[in-house]
């Protein structure tokens, strides 16, 4: 990493930084009662007084920055532990003296705790190595709880080599690197290493991060042409200059529900009078694509590596539609969620790479398979924009399911699409030997378990493998009950309340607690969640489905016939695409997002049926509608 972008076929680097800590931890001697004393001057004394550095520490931050521990992150850690300590001395340790910190670093500096300096020695060492021994140890010393508030997950160098190597492609070279969300400075030190003349800009929130940032570029060497900004990326200004910025980095991935109000209403503002139409649950990530937006002039470029769920979601639109106007996207590449991108983190990637002002005819898309196989981003398959520009979803270009826009439509156009009911205790409502005397019309078979649609194959023609569900009238009062029947019931009831079924949550909040209240019968079926797309079945058995799976009800009666063309486009084209990926593999389809799903118009569905040699099963094909299956 020192020199050039290492080569990125064959070996996967990924755990390379992860390597560091087992390392440092073998070169250099840390018992832990030595190798750390107080830094000089750092109020350490005070203690004996009663007063700790962390409680003056806490004090000047509050007094500086007002309540914080926002994501904003203006606050992690007032009272710092001892491994932060330690890491803040050592990086003092290793930054040239003259330089200037801003106050929230000088606060941490009288936290710090001095290292000997054959700690300090080794780090160096690693530093010049091509390591990041000061990142690894923030990654290990900063408590998991305050990195993810901050969304501090920091990028393997595989990554990181493959983008600096895309922007050393272009046609231009920069004057000016920005690194937003900057952490230990894993782009900014590759990225001014492949332009030795650029001046550096590091933004970063977190204090503690910027001193390690700052102690790797003294080592590097190149401290002289680095500014960081220890604030709010979206609070920057850059003065303008002559000839083209970079805009590189891993911005922070916080979901919008720890994003305050101040920052939601500074994004929906900012997105307006930049033209955009935005959502305010859109997460920290896209904030600061819009604020780059803001920044970049046009000649302007970049590359960000982000989750990639902002592809198909509503409020991911916001960034889809600069990319199409303005921060002219150039490149995507969605990395496959089982290459387990970040070590530390259950996330999704996708590599955007942008010329500001300057958009080509077709964005570059590729899928990325494995981390080893991620340059160069410039390969690809192109996409013309004015596809994308109208595709409510971008994922199906990236997988290759890129359907015809016209004659599609979404499912939800011919289907509402439900999940299944929650019972609140499957052991007291899921058949089983208490309820041996109850009516046999309130038992219903039921799917209750995602693989017996999966064992299913197209169509569940019978229920007769089922387990049933009882599911009693809410008003057991005016129910048409026999009197050996009112005592059966009565007799399980009374287990069921010893066995607590009337405490859970889903019991309260039913208008009786005994009433499960299945849907009716679903005319298609569908898993949901699984490391495979979805199976959907064809529900001729009429049973019911608990929380396992969706049903699928036409909004108006439709054939056996239709129902079949459209089942088999599907089970064809339907992959893991167009749900929420989870790192690992697991795909979790939303009932909006199926029914978000493209599927032919339904005057096409009919044409399939008429070219389909089974044309008497057809003929005869019962009809189905939501409000005719009513239990
Ligand atoms: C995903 S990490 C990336 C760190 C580093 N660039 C890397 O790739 O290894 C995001 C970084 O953004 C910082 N951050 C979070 N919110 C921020 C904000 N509003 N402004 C600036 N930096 C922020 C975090 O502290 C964290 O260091």
């Amino acid at each position: 990493m020192e020199n050039s972008v290492p080569p990125l076929t064959g070996v996967d680097k990924s755990t390379k930084y992860s390597h560091v800590q087992e390392r440092f931890a073998a070169q250099i001697p840390r018992p832990p009662d030595s190798g750390f004393q107080p830094c000089a001057g750092t109020g350490e004394e005070s203690e004996e007084r009663g007063r700790t550095p962390e409680l003056d520490a806490e004090e000047t931050l509050r007094r500086d920055m007002g309540p914080l521990r926002e994501t904003t992150g203006e606050d992690q850690g007032l009272a710092m532990n001892r491994a932060e300590r330690e890491l803040i001395g050592l990086a003092i340790a290793l930054i040239d003296g003259k330089r200037k910190f801003t106050p929230r670093e000088r606060t941490l500096q009288r936290q710090g705790l001095k290292p000997a300096v054959k700690i300090m020695m080794a780090t160096r060492n690693l530093i010049k190595a091509g390591e990041d021994p000061l990142g690894e140890l923030f990654c290990k010393a900063r408590p998991a709880s305050l990195r993810r508030d901050l969304g501090a997950t920091y990028t393997p160098d595989n990554i990181v080599a493959a983008m600096v190597g895309w922007a050393k492609l272009e046609a231009i070279t920069p004057t000016r690197i920005v690194d937003p969300g900057a952490g230990s400075g894993r782009f900014i030190v590759d990225a001014a290493n492949a332009f030795p003349k650029a001046s550096l800009v590091a933004v970063e929130i977190d204090p503690l991060a910027a001193l390690t940032l700052r102690a790797n570029a003294a080592v590097k060497g190149f401290g002289n042409r680095l500014t960081v900004k220890v604030q709010d990326y979206r609070s920057i200004a850059l003065p303008v200059i002559k000839g083209p910025t970079l805009f590189i980095g891993n911005p922070p991935y916080v979901r919008h529900h720890d994003i305050g109000t101040r920052w939601k209403s500074w994004f929906s503002r900012n997105s307006k009078a930049q033209g955009f139409k935005a959502s305010k649950l859109a997460g920290l990530h896209i904030h600061f694509f819009l604020k780059t937006r803001e920044l970049g002039r046009p000649g302007d470029f970049g590359t960000f590596i982000t989750a990639s769920e902002w592809l198909d979601v509503n409020y991911g639109s916001v960034l889809r539609q600069m990319l199409a106007d303005g921060l002219g996207g150039t490149s995507l590449h969605v990395i496959n969620p089982k290459a387990r991108l970040f070590p530390d983190a259950m996330t999704t990637g996708a590599i955007t790479c942008f010329r500001v002002g300057n958009r080509p005819e077709q964005l570059t898309v590729r899928k990325v398979e494995a981390l080893s196989d991620l340059a160069h981003l410039s390969d690809g398959e192109s996409v013309d924009w004015r596809k994308l520009e109208i595709a409510p979803r971008w994922s199906p270009f990236i997988n290759g399911h890129a359907y015809d826009e016209e004659g599609s439509i979404e499912l939800g156009e011919l289907f509402r699409v439900h999940r299944g009911q929650v019972t609140g205790n499957n052991s007291i409502w899921i058949e089983n030997p208490a309820m041996e005397s109850m009516p046999v019309r309130f038992l219903y078979p039921t799917v209750t378990r995602a693989r017996e649609l999966m064992a299913a194959g197209g169509s569940l023609s019978s229920a007769k493998d089922l387990r049933r569900v009882l599911d009693l009238p809410f008003d057991l009062a005016s129910a048409d009950l026999s009197a050996n029947e009112r005592k059966a019931v009565e007799r399980f009831l009374k287990w069921a309340k010893l066995n607590d079924a009337q405490s859970s949550y889903v019991a309260n909040h039913r208008r009786s607690w005994w009433s499960v209240q299945l849907r009716s019968p679903a005319v298609i079926l569908c898993t949901y969640m699984a490391r495979r797309a979805p199976a959907f079945v064809l529900n001729k058995a009429g049973a019911r489905h608990l929380n396992i799976a969706h049903g699928l009800y036409p909004r108006e009666p439709m054939s056996e016939g239709v129902l079949s063309a459209l089942l088999a486009y599907l089970h064809r084209t339907v992959t893991t695409a167009g749900g929420r990926t989870y790192a690992g593999g697991l795909v979790k389809f939303e009932p909006k997002e199926l029914e978000r799903l493209r599927i032919p118009a339904l005057d096409r569905l009919h044409e399939q049926v008429a070219e389909s040699v089974d044309l008497g099963r057809i003929a005869s094909g019962r009809g189905y509608r939501e409000s005719q299956l009513q239990a």
